[in-house]
């Protein structure tokens, strides 16, 4: 069901006392929106935040998983392990992990039809280079990393899919698309669902941005009408910050 959301994805930082000490002034902030607020730690802080934040209404959830239930893939994480430590929604398609980990749309569905079959919630982020949107192939790029990992699923699956569009040169730049730009991008992504799926289930999909969204500009951009709240990196690792744009609703 399509509804607001704000998760702060803190990728690799924070140990153990920093994960704690963030969470401590995490409790601290007012939540004057509807949003649903999620945090996603690294994997050897997932167990202590998810206890910590266990009578609160943060999700915790992870950054990553593999498609295997389990075997021999050194250094991996399966989804029955984070479900087992009660985490329900997984962040899949990062940028940043598929340049530097290698994840290709083909890995990527692997990855959905597995956190799928385990009944979690999906975070699936794609979005463009800088030279895709120099070259005005921003919405090709988008459509095809949406339609190779995506659309092999039937129509109930998307109860279970949240998307998040992170233009890659938003990403830790400071250069954050324009409303307008998100909106346009984000309108195209929902029009394309709808094409595939009907208007009904691109209609209850949630879409978030995700690329230097900050307090300053956390309003403006979840005012568009397809932007239903955001992905956020940097900002995530300050508690006020982080709920600045929790309440820019
Ligand atoms: O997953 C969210 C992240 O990629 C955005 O990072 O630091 O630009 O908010 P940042």
């Amino acid at each position: 069901m399509r509804k607001n959301i704000v998760a702060g994805n803190w990728k690799m930082n924070n140990g153990l006392s920093q994960t704690q000490a963030l969470i401590s002034d995490l409790k601290k902030q007012v939540q004057t929106s509807e949003a649903e607020v999620m945090i996603a730690p690294s994997f050897t802080n997932l167990w202590p935040a998810f206890e910590s934040l266990r009578q609160d209404t943060i999700e915790v959830i992870a950054q990553n998983m593999h498609f295997a239930n389990n075997g021999a893939f050194t250094g991996e994480v399966s989804a029955g392990m984070l479900k087992s430590i009660g985490i329900k929604t997984v962040i899949l398609g990062h940028s940043e992990r598929r340049a530097y980990f290698n994840e290709t749309d083909e890995s990527l569905a692997k990855k959905v039809d597995a956190a799928l079959v385990n009944k979690m919630r999906v975070i699936f982020c794609f979005g463009e280079e800088l030279a895709d949107r120099k070259a005005g192939k921003e919405e090709a790029v988008v459509e095809s990393q949406i339609k190779n990992a995506l659309f092999h699923l039937k129509e109930e699956d998307f109860q279970n899919i949240v998307l998040a569009y992170e233009p890659v040169w938003a990403i830790g730049t400071g250069e954050t698309a324009s409303p307008e730009q998100a909106q346009d991008m984000h309108a195209f992504i929902r029009k394309t669902l709808a094409d595939k799926y009907g208007t009904d289930i691109a209609n209850e999909v949630s879409i978030l941005y995700g690329g230097s969204v900050k307090p300053a500009n956390a309003r403006e951009i979840f005012s568009k009408p397809d932007v239903d709240g955001g992905l956020i990196g940097g900002a995530s690792l300050n508690a006020e910050d982080f709920f600045a744009i929790v309440n820019a609703f």
